[in-house]
């Protein structure tokens, strides 16, 4: 369909600026209606797919969204990874881990593209938005074609264009503070839970994090659109809606004069109808008494809260720049409890933030005992460049760390279960995924309080329903229960 080749030395390339990144100005956010230039209409036509996606919840949308564009231009998914004619690699940048098993994949990409010189492959989501690895990519991974930031996501017709021309990696990684992209196509992977972002990029600057410098600013979408797509989605028959943010709480903060907020907005998805609530993840300091009155008075709002506290000792949260004590977090946490009886809480945690000391790591212990968190996500700190942690002094050993995230994790695994021990000789109402990974004739799901439910039915027509379940046996990581007629 292509025969010439553009000069490469016409390619001019965006690359991403991490001092750009870190800049948040006094500017509307630009709200971006989506269109294919019809030029590209055709670009995919008799061309297969592939999207490789890690990290968060966050990519798994942004995944969804060009399955979409790549569909509207002509590509079709391939079930092979190894058969698709274009392969995108969504990536995480949160911690070192999640950036080398990119570079793993990557090392296998390598000889495939040898066999197949035809084959596109394509990196983007928040590693390319990092400038080291982005000039990795261009220095020791020559063979990738396209690298794009996730700000550039739109541009992916024209990308891959330019991709197909173009014997140099073609190179979009804008780092400003970014727009908002409505209506674009979305290749949905369920067809019962939905994922719904609501806002974007974040403005916290935990001193840890990567993720405002790679996402951007806070962005809420303006609540018109946010309910048109609920609306739709409960026409289409979705019964569970996530909703999406890097700081979800903070909703509204930046449109109007920010009295619309975050436990508005689930009021009013709240009368769309859906029947199930999620959303992921909220920051303690923005968890106000409106969006608890909204947990409490809801009834799609489901019983659960991830509500990350990352440490149990005031020093540390200081350094973290989490902007809430420990006796804050707890207060909220059992105004929370009052107001939702049996609410279902779990949380992410860090250990060994540079300088943090054994005593101040058993007072996170110690919380997640007060707290009787009912699962974590435990992580082990991880430096990473361009935030103010990267730089700080950091005495303690990785295997010290080790030790002590193991102990950390003893404690954590118990919450699990108790959380799941309570419901023992209980009815839960369970939203069905599907078949068990183990097989052997089982299904399983989620209940309300988002404990994965596995029963005893071979009915694959309760797929997509909600189902009664009595709970019989409690594991650390789910529960088993049989069917109520
Ligand atoms: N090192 C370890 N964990 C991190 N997280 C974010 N940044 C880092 C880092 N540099 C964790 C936090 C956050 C979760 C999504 O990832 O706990 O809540
Ligand atoms: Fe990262 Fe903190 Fe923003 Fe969460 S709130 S995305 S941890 S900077």
């Amino acid at each position: 369909m292509i025969n010439e080749k553009k000069l490469d030395k016409d390619l001019k390339r965006v690359m991403p600026s991490l001092k750009e990144a870190r800049i948040r100005r006094n500017k509307e956010v630009e709200t971006i209606n989506f269109q294919i230039d019809p030029k590209y209409i055709n670009l995919g036509k008799d061309k297969t797919y592939f999207i490789y996606t890690y990290g968060c919840q966050g990519n798994e949308a942004d995944s969804e969204i060009m399955a979409g564009i790549l569909e509207a231009i002509g590509y079709k998914h391939s079930e092979d990874p190894l058969l698709a004619d274009i392969v995108l690699l969504n990536t995480c940048a949160i911690r070192e881990n999640a950036e080398q098993r990119i570079w793993g994949v990557l090392g296998q990409l390598k000889g495939r593209k040898r066999n197949n010189p035809d084959l596109l492959i394509g990196i983007c989501g928040c590693m390319p938005q990092e400038e080291n690895a982005t000039n990795k990519l261009l220095e020791s991974y020559p063979f990738v074609d396209i690298i794009f930031g996730t700000h550039n996501r739109g541009n992916l017709p024209k990308l891959i264009f330019d991709a197909y021309l173009s014997k140099a990696t073609v190179v979009e990684v804008i780092s400003g503070e970014g727009n908002i992209l409505e209506n674009t196509p979305k290749v949905r992977e369920s067809k019962t839970k939905a994922w719904v972002h609501i806002m974007y990029g974040c403005d916290e600057f935990c001193t840890y994090c990567i993720v405002p410098y790679t996402r951007g600013k806070e962005r809420s979408r303006a609540k018109e659109d946010i309910i048109n797509e609920v609306n739709e989605l409960v026409k289409e028959g979705y019964i569970e809606v996530t909703l999406l943010g890097q700081n979800v709480n903070a909703y509204g903060k930046d449109l109007g004069n920010g009295e619309y907020t975050f436990g508005d907005l689930l009021f009013d998805i709240d009368k769309t109808g859906i029947e199930r609530v999620r959303f992921t993840s909220p920051h303690p300091r923005d968890m106000d008494d409106r969006a608890m009155e909204a947990m409490a008075k809801c009834k799609s709002v489901m019983p659960h809260l991830h509500f990350p506290v990352q440490s149990g000792n005031d020093r540390v949260l200081k350094i973290m720049n989490r902007k809430y004590t420990r006796e804050i977090y707890l207060e909220k946490i059992k105004k929370l409890k009052e107001l939702v009886p049996g609410i279902s809480i779990t949380t992410d945690i860090i250990v060994g933030y540079p300088g943090e000391t054994y005593e101040e790591f058993k007072d996170t212990v110690s919380l997640v005992e007060e707290a009787e968190f009912e699962g974590a996500f435990t992580f082990i700190f991880s430096p990473r460049e361009g935030t103010p942690a990267f730089s700080m002094e950091d005495p303690i050993s990785l295997e010290e760390k080790h030790k002590w995230f193991d102990e950390l994790v003893e404690h954590t695994n118990k919450g699990y279960l108790n959380g799941h021990e309570k419901f023992i000789g209980k009815i839960v109402k369970v939203l069905v995924d599907g078949e068990s990974k183990s097989g052997d004739g089982m299904l399983c799901g989620y209940s309300e309080h988002n404990k994965l439910t596995h029963f005893k039915s071979d009915d694959l027509s309760l797929v997509g329903k909600i189902v009664n379940v009595k709970v019989t046996e409690a594991k650390t990581w789910f529960m088993i229960g049989e069917l109520c007629e």
